[in-house]
């Protein structure tokens, strides 16, 4: 393998263990999961003692607002549920339409079928996020919010983008579940729009596994939030943070349990060491590889709130992702010429536009399918940009000789390569 690259480190390093929280679970989370067990109240509204409540739970949502800088939040059972039940927070509902970057996870798409709305996609840009020029080209009267992905821990633009929807009367959603912790302009992602989503499913920044919350500065929005998220019900708990104003609704059952709750309140807490770690070895990186002719590297538009786990090299010409791929493989640095991530018109889902019921489909309507902007050919952008991309992360377990090893096989793949 070694003599595919011909000028390289001088021996075969390890590759280092991915991953980020689920590597950082410790005496904390040990802790806190024992003292749930120990009073035997795993469930959050109540256990044994009528006149204490279980706390993690609540815990968690109070910890979360003073971290994020809001004042509602909902814990919940994934960043999948928690996305279901903004879109129902927000009143999103058939004949709606959400405008969502075509470059996104499976939920970002089909929790706005699950609530009826139809998602028109849109082109990412440079930043691989959300790109805010697409509002103007995307909106017609049914339109109802955007929502924005903060892809892999860079914030996309929240000025320009909730500027230009809050004008036209639009929702702004932002899904923050891979970036717990980023940051723009100085203020934590999750409060530059109405409704925002986080998931601690075990690939994220802080997991419990699978887990998810919701946050809101806005009451009606919380209110709703916890019914749809409870089977319908405002207990005892929420009406002390927010009186009742709405009417009662069915709801679905997305709670999360005092365990997982316990899990993801350490992991919280660990947020801010994890970035701190991910951005020391990144940099490390970086000074390496800089001004390397022909890579470029993803646009961010504020690199002082960059949680720093993923490093995207762009190439200017198409030929040199595949050899830089497999040659950094080859030299045992974890990277990726895909991401867990791929352009939703390429998802069974879309393709054929069913749900469990066609009768449900907001795609029913259509004459043809996939239409007009459901196909690879509409997004001309999105598709060139995702394939010219090499990406690297950076773990919690990643170290400083990592670090050095990973930008000096950067550079002698490029000698290689970029010739
Ligand atoms: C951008 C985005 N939104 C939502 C989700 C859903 O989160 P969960 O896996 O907790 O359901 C994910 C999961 O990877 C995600 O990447």
């Amino acid at each position: 393998m070694l003599s595919q690259c011909r000028v390289m480190p001088d021996t075969l390093r390890p590759r280092p263990v991915p991953g980020l929280g689920c590597n950082a679970i410790g005496q904390e989370e040990e802790e806190l999961v024992l003292d749930v067990l120990r009073r035997k109240e795993p469930f959050r509204y109540y256990g044994l003692n009528p006149d204490s409540p279980p706390p993690m739970a609540a815990i968690l949502e109070k910890e979360m607002c003073a971290y994020i800088g809001t004042d509602y939040a909902l814990a919940v059972s994934s960043g999948t549920a928690a996305l279901e039940i903004a879109y129902a927070a927000i009143g999103l509902g058939p004949g709606d339409e959400v405008i969502v970057p075509a470059w996104s996870w499976v939920s970002c798409f089909t929790a706005i079928v699950r609530v009826g709305a139809r998602p028109v996609l849109c082109e990412i840009d440079d930043t691989l996020n959300f790109d805010p020029a697409e509002i103007a080209r995307l909106v017609t009267p049914r339109t109802k919010a955007v929502s924005v992905i903060h892809y892999q821990g860079v914030a996309a633009e929240m000025d320009l983008i909730q500027k230009e929807a809050h004008r036209r009367g639009l929702f702004v959603v932002e899904d923050c579940a891979q970036s717990i912790g980023t940051t723009y302009r100085g203020r934590q992602i999750g409060t530059w729009s109405d409704v925002a989503i986080y998931s601690f499913q075990y690939n994220k920044v802080a997991t419990c596994g699978e887990g998810g919350m919701v946050v809101t500065r806005d009451q009606r929005i919380y209110e709703r939030a916890v019914r749809y998220h409870d089977l319908g019900n405002y207990r005892p708990f929420h009406e002390a943070v927010v009186p009742s104003r709405e009417k009662p609704f069915a709801g679905g059952q997305f709670r999360l349990s005092e365990i997982s709750s316990a899990v993801a309140l350490a992991q919280v807490r660990k947020v801010d060491a994890i970035k701190a770690h991910c951005r020391s070895v990144q940099a490390r990186v970086l000074a390496k590889i800089e001004g390397l002719a022909g890579l470029n590297l993803r646009r961010i538009p504020d690199s002082d709130g960059d949680f720093g786990f993923e490093i995207y090299l762009m190439f200017g010409n198409l030929d040199h992702v595949a050899p830089f791929h497999a040659k950094l493989d080859a030299l045992n640095v974890n990277c990726g010429a895909r991401t867990g991530t791929y352009p939703q018109y390429n998802r069974d889902y879309v393709k054929t536009g069913l749900l469990h019921h066609p009768a449900v489909s907001p795609f029913k309507d259509f004459k043809e399918w996939p239409d007009e902007g459901y196909r690879a050919e509409d997004f001309p952008r999105t598709e060139d940009l995702t394939k010219r991309y090499v990406a690297l992360p950076i773990g919690w377990l990643y170290t400083a000789e990592d670090a050095d090893y990973i930008g000096d096989s950067i550079v002698a793949v490029h000698a290689e390569v970029c010739r």
